[in-house]
């Protein structure tokens, strides 16, 4: 039976890049017998401008029925801040239940000059994985705005922080990674010192993982001081938000960060972490290695490792041939290749 895979194609540089993870599945497909059946799933800005609906209810009942989502960025510079991201992120991650995005960072040595850390700081390499509440927090969307007064409610509830934290160690578990470090603001907020209590409590069960606290701050800086000494980091769902993107960057470019939004037993959303990038919309320079990996990852909690170690093992080696996009070709002797001539040299690959 074929794997349905949603394609929500989005905004900005979305249709682009969600063509080369398009591309790349339909090759892993022919050289694994693992057959994909794309259907369309459309939402967004440009949805939004055509129908007056940013995320139908139709597309969301495909979503449901699939087994994967493929979905790029959202939002447009011409429409209210927030209108778009509110339906088609928020409302779409907590109506298909989607309160777990993984979202690995990890250096190839060959992006080693891409990174804008040093040598001796990089030391032993850079490799861990940001497990993100993708469901409550400041997500909740349970603030209000008048004339004088703004708020949005860090609302946490002890289902939600239990079963991420639990999934972080379980992940630790199942991939053989030995640390958990839990992000949190503890110092000052309530909803983190509720999260500490939790992952402390929780802990005790996994004595053979490591595990520590820290406050996000310190954790900001401490990823670019000694990114080596991570592992597994779980934390909330604003928290994860912001370090994933200095966590991309410290790796090459936000441009290489891919992730996958699940429920453990419902569908899995492969997301690129960058946004619609506007500005570089249509140009063919945005780099689909974000959304590729994205796919690698949902093919993995899907179930279909093969298919996902021949993406995963194809993005490297075509890095490690010089397939560069113009957001990595900063070395001396780069020469920067398309959007899609990026997609087809991970293709070849497979
Ligand atoms: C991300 C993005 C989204 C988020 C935006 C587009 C709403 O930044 O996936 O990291 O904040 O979660
Ligand atoms: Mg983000």
């Amino acid at each position: 039976m074929a794997v349905s895979i949603a394609l929500m194609e989005g905004d900005g540089v979305g249709p682009e890049i969600v063509a080369e993870a398009v591309k790349v599945l339909k090759k892993c497909s022919e050289k694994t017998g693992t057959a994909f059946e794309f259907v369309d799933a459309p939402a967004g800005g440009q949805h939004y401008k055509k129908t007056g609906t940013v995320l139908p209810d139709s597309t969301l009942q495909t979503c449901r029925e699939a087994a994967g989502i493929i979905k790029g960025p959202v939002g447009l510079p011409d429409l209210p801040q927030g209108l778009v991201e509110k339906e088609a992120v928020l409302r779409l991650r907590q109506a298909l239940g989607l309160y777990v995005n993984i979202r690995p960072a990890r250096l190839y040595s060959c992006l080693k000059d891409q990174s804008p850390l040093k040598d001796r700081v990089i030391g032993t390499g850079i490799d861990y994985v940001i497990i993100r509440e993708n469901s409550e927090g400041l997500y909740s969307m349970m603030g209000e705005t008048s004339e004088d007064k703004a708020t949005d409610v860090n609302f946490y509830t002890k289902k939600g922080v239990s079963r991420i934290i639990e999934y972080a160690f379980e992940y630790a578990k199942k991939t053989g990674r030995k640390k958990v470090t839990s992000a949190d603001k503890a110092n000052v907020l309530t909803a983190s010192r509720f999260w500490r209590k939790h992952f402390v409590e929780i802990g005790k069960r996994y004595p053979e993982i490591a595990q520590e606290s820290q406050y996000i701050d310190a954790m900001a800086q401490y990823i670019i001081r000694w990114p080596s000494s991570y592992d597994v980091i779980v934390t909330d769902n604003m928290f994860g938000d912001i370090l994933s993107d200095e966590a991309a960057e410290t790796v090459g470019s936000l441009g290489m960060g891919g992730s996958v939004n699940l429920d453990p037993n419902g569908p899995k959303m492969a997301e690129a972490i960058h946004g619609s990038a506007p500005d570089i919309a249509g140009k063919g320079i945005a780099n689909p290695v974000g959304i590729v990996m994205g796919c690698k990852y949902m093919l993995e909690t899907i179930g279909l490792q093969k298919d996902a170690a021949l993406i995963g093992n194809a993005v490297e080696a075509a890095l490690e041939k010089g397939a560069r996009t113009k957001d990595i070709a900063k070395g001396e002797n780069d020469t920067a290749i398309s959007t899609a001539q990026m997609g087809s040299a991970i293709a070849d690959e497979i």
